[in-house]
């Protein structure tokens, strides 16, 4: 069968198509097309996604990019060329989402082909399993699976006994961890969005860190050559000390407002020594490679708390967050280290962004639950839950 899907939520128009061969026991994927129009550029002078101008941008995009992916599927748009079409209808930015079911829905109707609501956490956590091209099948894994699920809008922790049940053991109680990277780097005077960007100077601050230490690891990975940063006294990291919120509370729930704030009161108090403070070679490389050690510290420690816990046997991280390299590195090096027999699964780096691959992903493992009647119960659910 070949499923079309949709993915509008945020600030990336996104269809893929599918087809998949093999049966129920066994099947094999095919990327046929795959494809994305990112909003970034129009978001970023506001610092983050500004709704009104996602919506107007995904109407645009969406019928020149079913045009493109049609074509490269080798598919005609006017002979019922999919099976089923799956829609993203949650969480998200609602005005987002409407544009990607109301376009979900005419398709559906013109081509006759019933239409599935499909949830973006979902999308998220099976992205692991997507590539986005080629063929691929879903490997034997060994459930109770552990999600950590972190993106722009939530920090999750998702345990699942069986395939498609699952239940959140922890989640955020204030900001998600992909909104604290972007706020950070927005009091740093950083593009969004912000996470690759603090991750990419904590790096700087790092491979400096190594240089000032003269350590011949560096040496010989010809890291003094790459890099030509000074690190000033007093600037290094080790002298910036950020919170680890809620890190030993006892129940799976993260936080973090706190260490969003804590960050804009070290910038001020740093400001107040000098005005330009924050603008001192190695200081804005500092800041971020402990907020992000923070941000590391705090998803590790309870991840491996949950896993202890609940006897896990595979962990899944999904979501824009997930394409962190230090998450990646510490979580991997942290399991390997306690019990090397836990499967860890991170998606492909264009999968951990939004993308509509996960959602057909989704689409195929839900089919049944697809329909031709009561299209019009179908509806954008902003704060929808797994
Ligand atoms: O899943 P996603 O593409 O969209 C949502 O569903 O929210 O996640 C976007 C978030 C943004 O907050 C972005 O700053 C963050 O993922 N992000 C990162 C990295 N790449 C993207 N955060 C930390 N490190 C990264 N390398
Ligand atoms: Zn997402």
């Amino acid at each position: 069968m070949k499923i079309l899907s949709i993915e509008t939520s945020c600030d990336d128009t996104g269809i893929a198509i599918l087809e998949v061969k093999g049966g129920e026991k066994n099947p094999t994927f095919k990327i046929l097309a795959e494809g994305i129009s990112s909003q970034i550029k129009i978001h970023a002078p506001y610092g983050g996604v500004f709704p009104a101008l996602a919506k107007r941008e995904h109407i645009k995009n969406l019928p020149i990019l079913l045009e493109k992916i049609l074509k490269k599927a080798k598919l005609e748009k006017n002979k019922k060329p999919v099976d089923m079409i799956a829609v993203t209808y949650g969480p998200g930015l609602e005005p987002a989402l409407w544009t990607g079911i109301v376009f979900a829905k005419e398709l559906s109707k013109k081509w006759d082909v019933p239409l599935l609501p499909v949830n973006h956490m979902e999308g998220h956590t099976l992205s692991v399993f997507g590539k986005n091209s080629g063929s691929f099948k879903i490997p034997k894994i060994e459930f109770p699976i552990l999600s950590l699920l972190v993106s722009g809008g939530h920090t999750e922790l998702v345990l699942a006994k069986d395939w498609m049940k699952y239940k959140t053991i922890g989640e955020t109680v204030d900001d998600a961890a992909g909104e604290a990277f972007d706020k950070v780097a927005r009091m740093m005077g950083l593009p969004y969005p912000g996470g690759p960007e603090i991750s990419r100077l904590a790096e700087v601050s790092r491979i400096s860190n190594l240089k000032r230490l003269g350590s011949a690891t560096a040496r010989a990975r010809g890291i003094f050559q790459q890099k030509n940063i000074r690190t000033l006294q007093n600037t290094n990291s080790a002298e910036i000390y950020l919170p680890r919120p809620m890190m030993y509370t006892k129940n799976y729930d993260f936080s973090f407002s706190g260490l969003k704030t804590a960050v804009l009161y070290l910038i001020r108090d740093l400001e107040k020594e000098h005005p330009d403070k924050l603008q001192f070679v190695g200081m804005k490389e500092s800041i971020a490679r402990e907020f992000e050690d923070a941000v590391v510290d705090v998803l590790t420690y309870k991840t491996l708390k949950a896993i202890k816990e609940h006897k896990v046997k595979t962990l899944i991280v999904g979501g824009g967050v997930s394409a962190n390299k230090r998450l990646k590195k510490i979580l991997t090096q942290k399991i390997k280290a306690e019990n090397p027999k836990i499967k860890v699964l991170f998606p492909g780096k264009k999968l951990s962004m939004d993308n509509a691959v996960m959602i057909a992903l989704v689409g195929y493992f839900r089919r049944n639950k697809a329909t031709k009647k009561g299209f019009d119960k179908i509806k954008a659910v902003g704060g929808l839950s797994l």
